[in-house]
């Protein structure tokens, strides 16, 4: 018998699973090259050429040890070379101590709320939000506090957020660039956010989960989280920047201005060992060591990002130009956006709810999918709007 908790979680179900099951059937029915499946969000571009000539480097003049257990916060080169790069990005002295080489953004996320939470203590998220958050915390005995956005600007709203700090605060999560909404939160939106949390007695850590800092257009920068926010540690990956999410590489950088620096990174350590990831993949460490400064061909995200925005905006429908990330979240003319996207999959067009993502009347749409897709699609959008009456 499994335990009681996770069969009823089981049960709830998702509804990015129903979605990939019900494309599932409808490839079989009318053919993949038929079905426009906007619903997976997978990076489909190959990593960059560093990644390759690395993997080929290092596989070609094996060191000795190269595969063998190592500290459980990463080999020091590899933490130092993260650290540099930190150091550059926010202006701050930060150190191979202030790393730890995670399994991706996702164990990142764990190790820290391990690190963190006591029973019954209070995470805050800002919905739309990587609905992943509810069981990471979950997992560590933590409550998760939703706060909505502001529905205009998909920015945090500090007066909601503020309502929502308890003395069981532990941590607040932020998402830039977001996924679902491609929005970057900005240098001003930050500080204000700093300012807000140090006015509290207690200690708010803010965990900011950034894998697509790298995936940003227009000439769009993303501001540095370590530079803005005094408490802040970064649980990221390169999942996104070299399209390596199967490989599960990513790090914590605790941020030297953070209360507790030492015994913060000290933790994320150990709770990397007993959390049974032990370290983070070895080989992968050192192809983060060799190609950091590499990113894949964004201007091919940039390219399809503007094909699906034309689709969209041509047939009528409603959506915002993302600044960053994979995703275009493009409002739900009817207020069940469940029902919507069940109309979109009649057209065969799959896509996820923006309740999905605690935040209902969008849906979303990754573009990390092909330009013929996005060129076949364009005919089904126009039939949904005619559906829906869109202008
Ligand atoms: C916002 C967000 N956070 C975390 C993750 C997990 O990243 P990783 O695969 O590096 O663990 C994802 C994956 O899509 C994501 O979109």
């Amino acid at each position: 018998m499994i335990s009681h908790q996770i069969a009823e979680q089981m049960s709830r179900g998702s509804l990015i699973r129903k979605m990939f099951e019900e494309g599932n059937r409808l490839k079989q029915q009318y053919g993949a090259d038929q079905v426009f499946d906007f619903s997976l969000g997978n990076p489909d571009l190959e990593p960059p050429n560093e990644v390759q000539q690395a993997l080929k480097d290092l596989v070609n003049n094996p060191e000795p040890g190269l595969h063998a257990y190592m500290s459980n916060a990463g080999l020091l080169s590899v933490r130092e070379t993260v650290a540099r790069h930190h150091s550059n990005l926010s202006g701050l002295a930060v150190e191979a101590s202030d790393i730890c080489m995670t399994v991706g953004a996702a164990g990142a996320l764990n190790v820290m709320l391990k690190a963190l939470l006591d029973p019954g203590d209070e995470v805050i998220v800002l919905a739309p939000f990587f609905f992943e958050y509810l069981s990471y915390t979950n997992n560590h005995g933590g409550q998760t506090v939703v706060v909505k956005n502001n529905p205009q600007t998909l920015l945090p709203d500090l007066d909601a957020i503020e309502r929502a700090i308890t003395p069981r605060t532990k941590a607040l999560i932020i998402n830039s660039p977001n996924n679902p909404s491609g929005v970057i939160y900005p240098r001003e939106t930050l500080l204000a956010l700093d300012v807000l949390l140090r006015s509290r007695e207690q200690v708010i850590y803010v965990l900011s989960d950034e894998p697509y800092a790298d995936l940003v257009y227009d000439g769009n920068t993303m501001p540095s989280t370590l530079a803005c926010i005094q408490n802040a540690v970064i649980c990221t990956s390169w999942s996104k920047q070299l399209s390596l999410p199967g490989e599960r590489i990513g790090s914590i950088v605790i941020s030297p201005r953070c209360e507790d620096r030492e015994l913060l990174s000290q933790s994320a350590t150990y709770c990397n060992r007993i959390l049974g990831y032990v370290n983070a993949p070895a080989l992968f460490q050192r192809v983060i060591e060799r190609a950091i400064d590499a990113v894949v061909a964004i201007d091919q995200y940039e390219k399809r990002r503007d094909m699906l925005f034309t689709v969209l905006g041509d047939a009528g429908w409603t959506v915002e130009k993302p600044a960053g990330g994979l995703y275009l979240f493009p409002r739900s003319p009817i207020d069940d956006d469940t029902a919507f996207a069940n109309a979109c999959a009649r057209h065969r067009i799959l896509l996820v709810p923006g309740s999905a993502f605690w935040f209902p009347g969008y849906v979303r749409l990754c573009f990390a999918v092909s330009e013929q897709t996005i060129r076949n699609s364009a005919k089904a959008f126009q039939a949904v709007a005619r559906e829906f009456s869109l202008s």
